[in-house]
Order: C-alpha cells, then sequence, then structure tokens
C-alpha cells in the first residue's frame, strides 16, 4: 500500500465546499483532463458544508499520483488518497483494525479521524475512534494525537466505510484537520478568524519567525492580531472599532493612537470595558516611542484617497494582512495604496469578500489589481473561509 507503483486503480475523495463545486471540478479537470468525477450525494447531512467527489483513476502513473497528492489547489479543501474500500453492513471492528493494520506499520506515529457522514448508527465517530484507538495501541502500534506522522481517516458512508491516508509533512499542500479543529498549540483564540489566519499562514508556508513588524488592517476584534503577536511579530492593528484588548493582553504591551476628537471620553469607554487592564491611550497627532510597545492599536479607517501619516513614524513592515470584509476592488484598493509601507518581498495575506456569485470575475479582479505591485499570486478558499477568498502574494517593491 505504501508504494504507489504498485497501484493500478486509485480513488480518491475530493472534499470541497459545495459553494465553490465547480471551481474545484475544473481544477480536477485541468490536472487530470481524462478523469471521472462522480459527486456524492449526502443524505441525511444536512449540515455539512463540504461535499465531496470521489475520483476514480484507471493505471495510474506516478506523475499522476504526485500531480494530485501535491497539488495546490485553489477551491479544494482536501484530498484523501484511499486505501482500501470496505463494504460493510456494520461496523465491525476487526475488520477495520486489519485493514488499519495493512496501511500503517507498528513504528509510525499515527492518529486516526473517524468522519461519519450519512450512515445512522447509534454509536458516535468520536466513540468509534477512541476504541478503535485503544485497540490498536493494545496491539502494538504508536498513536500520536499531538505529533503524528501520518492520520488515518475513516469515513463512513451509507453503504462504504473508506479509509484513506495522508502523511503530516504534506501539511503544506493539504488543510487536514478539515473536519475537527484541534487546539494543538494551546494558544487561546479570539474568534473564528484566528483560524482564517492559522490556516492561511500554513497553507502558505510562512515562516512566521522570520518576520518581524506586521500591519493588520481591519483588525477588530483582535483575532488575527492576536495570533501574529503570539507568534512573535510586532503588530500595528488598524481599526475604527475598539479590539478586545483584554483578551488580546497576554503579557503584551498594548498603546491604543486614536483620532477621536474626544479623547477623553474614548479612554473613559476602554478602561470602563477593560476593568483593571494597562492599556496606554494616546491621540495620533503624539509623538511616542513606538519601541516601547508589542501591539499598537490605531483607531482609524483606511482611507485610500486620505493616507494617514502617522504609518510613515514605523520601520517598514514585513506583512500586511487585510480582513476588511469589503469586495475585492476595495479590498485591493486599500493593499495597492499601502505598498510604500512595505519592505520589498513584503507577504500580504489578504481575505475578500464574494459578493456576487460570478466568482470568475472576482478572481480576475484580485489577480488583475494585485499583479501591479505584488507576485506569486495565490488565491485559496480556506476550510474557515465562509463567502470569501483568501489571497496571497509578495510585495515586487515597484509601488505602482
Ligand atoms: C471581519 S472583521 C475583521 C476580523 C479580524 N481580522 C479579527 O481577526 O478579529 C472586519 C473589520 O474590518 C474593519 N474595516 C472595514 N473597512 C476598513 C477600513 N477601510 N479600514 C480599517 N478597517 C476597516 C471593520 O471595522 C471590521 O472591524
Amino acid at each position: 500500500m505504501h508504494n504507489a507503483e504498485k497501484i493500478k486503480n486509485r480513488t480518491y475523495l475530493i472534499f470541497v465546499d459545495h459553494r465553490f463545486d465547480k471551481l474545484a471540478e475544473s481544477e480536477i479537470k485541468q490536472i487530470l483532463p481524462k478523469s471521472k468525477l462522480i459527486p456524492y450525494k449526502v443524505r441525511n447531512n444536512k449540515n455539512m458544508d463540504t461535499i465531496f467527489f470521489k475520483l476514480s483513476v484507471k493505471d495510474i502513473s506516478n506523475d499522476i499520483s504526485e500531480k494530485i497528492e501535491n497539488s495546490n489547489l485553489s477551491f479544494v479543501d482536501f484530498i484523501l488518497p484511499i486505501d482500501i474500500i470496505l463494504d460493510e453492513e456494520k461496523i465491525d471492528y476487526k475488520i477495520i483494525e486489519s485493514s488499519i493494520m495493512r496501511i500503517i506499520k507498528k513504528n509510525q506515529l499515527f492518529k486516526l479521524e473517524v468522519k461519519k457522514v450519512d450512515r445512522l448508527l447509534s454509536e458516535s465517530a468520536k466513540s468509534i475512534e477512541v476504541n478503535l484507538g485503544n485497540d490498536l495501541e493494545y496491539l502494538g502500534y504508536n498513536i500520536d494525537l499531538i505529533k503524528p506522522t501520518v492520520i488515518i481517516y475513516l469515513i463512513i458512508l451509507k453503504k462504504f466505510i473508506m479509509i484513506g491516508h495522508v502523511n503530516v509533512n504534506m501539511q503544506n499542500n493539504y488543510t487536514l484537520d478539515i473536519f475537527r479543529e484541534s487546539n494543538k498549540e494551546g494558544i487561546r483564540r479570539l474568534n473564528r478568524a484566528e483560524f482564517k489566519i492559522k490556516e492561511a499562514v500554513q497553507f502558505f508556508g510562512l515562516n512566521l519567525s522570520k518576520y518581524k513588524l506586521g500591519l493588520d488592517i481591519g483588525a477588530a476584534p483582535g483575532g488575527w492580531t492576536n495570533y501574529l503577536s503570539q507568534q512573535g511579530l510586532r503588530m500595528v492593528a488598524v481599526d475604527k472599532t475598539r479590539l478586545d484588548y483584554k483578551k488580546i493582553c497576554n503579557n503584551k504591551r498594548i498603546l491604543v493612537l486614536t483620532d477621536d476628537e474626544d479623547l477623553d471620553k474614548t479612554k473613559e469607554i476602554i478602561k470602563e470595558k477593560n476593568s483593571g487592564l494597562e492599556v496606554a491611550i494616546k491621540h495620533i497627532s503624539k509623538k511616542l516611542q513606538y519601541n516601547e510597545y508589542d501591539i499598537i492599536h490605531i483607531k482609524t479607517s483606511i482611507d485610500i484617497n486620505n493616507k494617514t501619516k502617522i504609518f510613515k513614524n514605523f520601520e517598514k513592515f514585513d506583512l500586511l494582512t487585510i480582513d476588511t470584509n469589503t469586495s475585492p476592488l476595495e479590498s485591493t484598493a486599500i493593499v495597492n495604496s499601502l505598498t510604500e509601507l512595505l519592505n520589498k518581498n513584503a507577504s500580504l495575506i489578504m481575505t475578500t469578500k464574494l459578493v456576487t456569485k460570478d466568482f470568475n470575475k472576482h478572481i480576475n479582479t484580485i489577480k488583475k489589481e494585485l499583479y501591479k505591485n505584488f507576485k506569486n499570486i495565490k488565491i485559496k478558499k480556506l476550510p474557515h473561509n465562509r463567502r470569501e477568498f483568501t489571497v496571497y502574494g509578495t510585495y515586487n517593491g515597484n509601488n505602482k
């Protein structure tokens, strides 16, 4: 099973967000024009955002298998190569376990993920997962929930059980935890937005230890700023709305710079909402030593025609993030208006709202506008994106 050369006929499950099924299908068709994609119709699971296609590839060569497994597709959430399909009426632990034992070796650290899709069972997926895990451990297999090298997926469908595995070193290409997001790093999370930034960093392969200063536009309530700050970046967060200072403080020194006319009133409100918390609050026009702070919240909006001079007081930024919930045209206009603040090769992570269903038009707008100043542009529908895409790029240093 480990050796792709032996496989003559391979099945893959291709998981996609149902909103982007057509785009996902055409992406797969582009890399594998002769493949046959069969949408799986889920019967009794209306809450599933994810749907999947069954892809069968005959006489698969190494080349094709690599193409699929290493593909960086924008609209596919997850590709699971299937090792074994069990045509079982009931959940037979012995049969499932012996199948898993054909996929992994005893010295491999692995984790099991069980997903019950449309089969009615009294036992929960979690309970099946725990029972299988216990049995396999008893048989001498090595389960590691924190740092596995292999993840085995058991997908329980109405008439079949599909078992597949992925190697964890492919994490940059795959977003593995589509079914259940586990908080492995023990970082305190503020909101769903934090998952989006984490997924983007992982998917686009950013090594955050190399970044020093980040500019986060549309930062409130502070999920992205919090995550990036906890990863060691000094952050300048921009939003007219207040951040959740109490949740993001975590031993970080916070400064709020405001353009509000009534500074005293702003101070009062922030102090009231964050009792006992030390947050420095100053007027935006005040000259200060910014280096004393880990997070500087500039309480204003970016207006592309009326650029705020304050940003020029900082060193150039290595990372620009933007999550303003605006259309592709508006989001890219904000980004392009800020390029003079960036170091050459600074990274961009931007989400942009899909204001209509004409996704192709949005993709073209994003590319056309961003290519003026950025290169290596990649667009991805990440698992925690709802009606939006996440976009990555590197600043080319030309400032158009
Ligand atoms: C989806 S929320 C951002 C969530 C945030 N990334 C987080 O992790 O908590 C969008 C925010 O963008 C802000 N926003 C929209 N347009 C903006 C602009 N032109 N300049 C600055 N902030 C803006 C809104 O005030 C709102 O708080």
